[in-house]
């Protein structure tokens, strides 16, 4: 058999284009991909940046329905410019540092506009090209039983190349997408600035807010262990995005919570090598993170660009909703582990295999402390339960109307509330707050309980009316107290009795 038997079908192409992704979004992020891999690129090749324009320009027009998507990074030389954006598989970039592989990610626009176009040039002295495919027509051929030509019949049939003079605007060396005639899909969410910044926020190569202390941190450790190669990304023309991770943030309750600390994390590969380095960023544990906040789940990045998305590790906690209570990244080094083409996940391989399972431990810490914050509060809302009593049984004891029986049980009831209290306050699970907060509460209820049960009957505000008329009151306060559902409004009652008949 000669290689020219091999019958390649146009089908390949649908397959490699909107077959492959079932986001929409995930088209930026391999046009996002590719930009920065080409000004990494251009940094190491020492080519200077250029002042004049953001590193990565992405212009969304809603009225024309068009996106452009720029980057100043190498330029694809005009000889090779031709071959280079029909190959299909063969990346010049197998083997190399940079973060695209396959040959196939640009293609990923191919499914969701009328007309696909790539231009580019090197420098201002050279030509500069242009390619459009067209994706009107590639749909009718993918649909028809009669198009009997292969798959480089296919292409041909539907790109068309130009050297293009007049390029007002552009910067001297770049290569750009240009989407017409985007396809109305689900929400429309390509040409929603605000749907592409929150993705892009969350998976490209950007740096951090510098809102967020923890930044400073993270980005030092990532810079001992990888080349985080942040690039800066402009959405029309707005502030380079950044990424989504700030302080604090609303737990699932709506409670306040903010993060803590942060645990930075190397993972050995298989052979003495390091697989990935990661972090975790610690927080109260109240709950799941919201989807909102953009942060949850821990994450996987390759080439510092994420992979799959915030449920990829579920596996990993004892629990899955566990993951969704984690804020956390891990950055994949080892270059035998692999994302797979549709980049949702990793290639199955025993390097994968090595560091799921040194992630298990880290998943089981955080579920055991996501339970532990659960119980912690479980307690403390019982604390402050038996605190609201106490506290409400001393104002009664302080106003001083009751008789010296009813007083005297107030006080054991007071005691009482404490009591449990004081256990809650002496847990090891609670020993942070206890410190802080629960002993020394404890303390000062104790210290007034004592102070009021010391208190002489001459000191009451009754103590001035005769004793039969002082009685009758004591008697009719304690009916008050024991008729009544509210203490508190029982005790603003027989305030408001106290200033009239005295
Ligand atoms: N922004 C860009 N700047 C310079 N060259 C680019 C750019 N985008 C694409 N190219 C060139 O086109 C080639 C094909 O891009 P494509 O995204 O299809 O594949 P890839 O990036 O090599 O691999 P993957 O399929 O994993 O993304 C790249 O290898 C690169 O040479
Ligand atoms: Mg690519």
């Amino acid at each position: 058999m000669k290689d020219a038997d091999i019958v390649i079908g146009k089908d390949i192409l649908e397959l490699l284009s909107s077959a492959m992704y079932v986001d929409p979004l995930t088209i930026y992020r391999e046009y996002v991909q590719n930009a920065a891999d080409a000004l990494c690129d251009a940094s190491a090749q020492g080519l200077p940046p250029d002042p004049t324009a953001p590193q990565v320009r992405i212009v969304i027009d809603q009225g024309t329905r068009t996106i452009k998507i720029r980057d100043t990074g190498t330029g694809v030389p005009a000889r090779a410019f031709a071959s280079r954006m029909t190959a299909i598989g063969a990346s010049p970039k197998r083997g190399t540092d940079a973060r695209g592989f396959r040959g196939v990610g640009r293609l990923a626009g191919l499914g969701y506009c009328r007309e696909l176009i790539f231009r580019s040039r090197t420098a201002r002295t050279e030509p500069a090209m242009e390619i459009r495919w067209d994706c009107t027509k590639l749909k009718a051929a993918l649909r028809s039983a009669d198009y009997t030509g292969g798959l480089a019949r296919l292409v041909t049939d539907i790109v068309a190349f130009d050297e293009i003079r007049e390029l007002p605007g552009q910067p001297d060396r770049f290569f750009e997408v240009e989407m017409v005639g985007i396809v109305r899909h689900r929400n429309d969410s390509l040409l929603d600035e605000a749907a592409v910044s929150e993705y892009l926020s969350q998976v490209a190569p950007i740096p951090f807010s510098s809102d967020f202390s923890f930044g400073r941190t993270i980005d030092d450790f990532l810079d001992r262990h990888t080349a985080p190669g942040n690039v800066e990304i402009r959405v029309n023309d707005g502030d380079p995005l950044v990424r989504p991770h700030r302080n604090t943030f609303e737990a699932d309750d709506g409670t306040p919570d903010a993060f803590t600390d942060v645990e930075c994390i190397v993972i050995p590969g298989t052979d003495g090598g390091t697989a990935a380095v990661g972090w975790l960023l610690h927080h109260g544990y109240r709950g799941a993170i919201p989807n909102r906040a953009l942060v949850k789940g821990l994450r996987f990045r390759t080439g510092n660009i994420q992979v799959g998305g915030h449920g990829i590790a579920e596996d990993l906690f004892p629990e899955p909703r566990f993951n969704s209570w984690t804020v956390g990244e891990m950055h994949v080094t080892d270059r035998r582990i692999l994302p797979n083409g549709r980049r949702d996940h990793y290639e199955e391989s025993v390097h994968l295999g090595n560091l799921m399972n040194h992630l298990t431990p880290i998943g089981r810490d955080i579920a055991k402390r996501c339970r532990g914050s659960s119980v912690r509060r479980k307690w403390l809302r019982e604390f402050e339960l038996h605190e609201t009593v106490a506290r409400e049984k001393l104002d009664i004891l302080a106003q001083g109307t009751l008789g010296d029986t009813a007083r005297k049980a107030m006080v054991s009831e007071v005691d009482r509330a404490i009591a449990p209290m004081a256990k809650i306050a002496a847990m090891d699970d609670l020993a942070p707050e206890a410190r802080t907060t629960l002993k020394p509460k404890v303390r000062e209820l104790q210290e007034e309980l004592d102070r009021v049960a010391a208190r002489k009957p001459a000191e009451s505000p009754l103590a001035r009316l005769p004793a039969e008329k002082r009685r009758m009151y004591e008697h009719l306060f304690e009916l008050v107290y024991e008729c009544s559902t509210n203490r508190v409004a029982a005790k603003a009652l027989i305030d408001r009795i106290l200033l009239k008949v005295l």
